[in-house]
């Protein structure tokens, strides 16, 4: 590749002669005038300088990156616009690289053609890139039990090394390679994995949740006592990935919410349900069924008399319905 603005013949004579250098040194590989200097390490979008001692008087002299001829003398013949030439004298030819990438790894001759004899040297650029995580699981919803393999895969020069780290709970290293594997999560294994890509020069994290369902297992109701006309509230509680829907029964009735000065307000793993001014047709057996797509779970509660001194009894609805009779009959005397 050579700038279309050079001339034939003269880039012609030009490789000619670098050929010749280049031949000249190949057939001196005994002697001492190929030296090969101390490989340069550089990142990747730094600029790297390739410098050559002249030694005096230098006739013919190039930069080469492998066998394509970047500089001959003070003619480029790179067209790629990051090389670019600092200096040339009787002392040093230096050339630059801008921007340097991957592709810039490897080896490059300055090849110099003195009075006496033709030399080359040559120099090894190794590229350091920093790690990137380019290819790593979404998020995923898996149910309890299932099998869970999280991948995560990084660029990087050196190769960077990974690891997983769980980092919700109690934490802790999860896995040391690209993979985690997961055999039969259970829900306690839920949460954030975080993946570490990391070298010599730098890392990477990135992280991926793990959200485990499960059906939902409901708390044991706690009857609950109650005077009449007063406020009464049954708590029922879930625990289930995804969050449950609730039900309430009274018997094996459906109830409804606003039904009959009642109150159901479901939050979250919570369910409550509410009688503003419980009456005797309120108490009773109670059932709350909490729901998700993995299964259901139910609770009963009674809802029963207590007195307003507070001493609590469980009733049930003859007894109540007596009661009722009983002080129906005290306030008609
Ligand atoms: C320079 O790097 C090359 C390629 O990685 C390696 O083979 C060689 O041993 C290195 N030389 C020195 C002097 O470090
Ligand atoms: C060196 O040569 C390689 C392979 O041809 C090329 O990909 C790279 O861009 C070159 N770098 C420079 C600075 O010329
Ligand atoms: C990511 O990894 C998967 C599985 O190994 C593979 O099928 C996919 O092609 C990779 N994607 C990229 C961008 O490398
Ligand atoms: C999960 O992996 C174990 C062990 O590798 C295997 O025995 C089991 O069948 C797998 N379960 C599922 C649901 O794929
Ligand atoms: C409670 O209910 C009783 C009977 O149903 C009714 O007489 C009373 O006014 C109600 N009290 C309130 C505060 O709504
Ligand atoms: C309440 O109802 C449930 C479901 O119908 C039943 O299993 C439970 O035994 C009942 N509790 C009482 C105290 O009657
Ligand atoms: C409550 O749970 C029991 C035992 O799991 C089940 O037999 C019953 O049908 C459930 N009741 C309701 C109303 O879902």
């Amino acid at each position: 590749m050579m700038p279309v603005n050079r001339d034939f013949s003269r880039c012609a004579a030009l490789s000619l002669r670098i050929l010749f250098v280049l031949a000249g040194s190949v057939h001196s590989q005994q002697g001492s005038d190929s030296r090969v200097m101390d490989n340069i390490t550089v990142r990747q979008g730094e600029t790297v300088l390739l410098r050559c001692e002249q030694g005096g008087a230098m006739t013919h002299t190039a930069w080469l990156n492998r066998s394509s001829i970047l500089y001959a003398g003070n003619d480029k013949w790179s067209v790629d616009p990051r090389v670019s030439l600092v200096a040339l004298n009787q002392m040093e030819f230096t050339i630059k690289i801008e921007d340097v990438d991957m592709m810039d790894e490897g080896q490059y001759i300055c090849a110099v053609q003195t009075s006496s004899q033709p030399r080359t040297t040559s120099v090894h650029i190794l590229v350091q890139v920093p790690p990137k995580i380019i290819n790593l699981s979404r998020d995923i919803v898996v149910n309890e039990g299932s099998n869970v393999t999280l991948r995560c895969q990084a660029s990087g020069k050196p190769e960077p090394s990974i690891s997983w780290n769980y980092i919700s709970n109690s934490g802790g290293l999860a896995s040391e390679d690209e993979y985690l594997e997961i055999t039969s999560i259970s829900r306690q294994r839920a949460g954030t994995y975080e993946c570490t890509a990391v070298n010599d020069i730098g890392k990477d994290v990135q992280t991926v949740d793990i959200t485990v369902n499960y059906a939902p297992a409901v708390a044991e109701g706690r009857d609950v006592g109650v005077t009449l006309g007063q406020r009464g509230v049954l708590e029922c509680e879930a625990d289930a990935v995804p969050e449950a829907d609730f039900e309430w029964y009274k018997d094996d009735r459906r109830i409804f919410n606003g039904l009959d000065g009642m109150e159901i307000v479901s939050t979250g793993s919570q369910s409550k349900l509410t009688f503003f001014n419980a009456s005797e047709s309120d108490f009773g057996n109670y059932t709350c069924v909490a729901i998700n797509k993995l299964g259901n779970s139910n609770t009963s509660f009674l809802l029963y008399f207590q007195d307003g001194s507070g001493s609590a009894m469980a009733v049930h609805a003859h007894t109540c319905l007596f009661l009722i009779a009983f002080v129906s009959f005290l306030l008609h005397l």
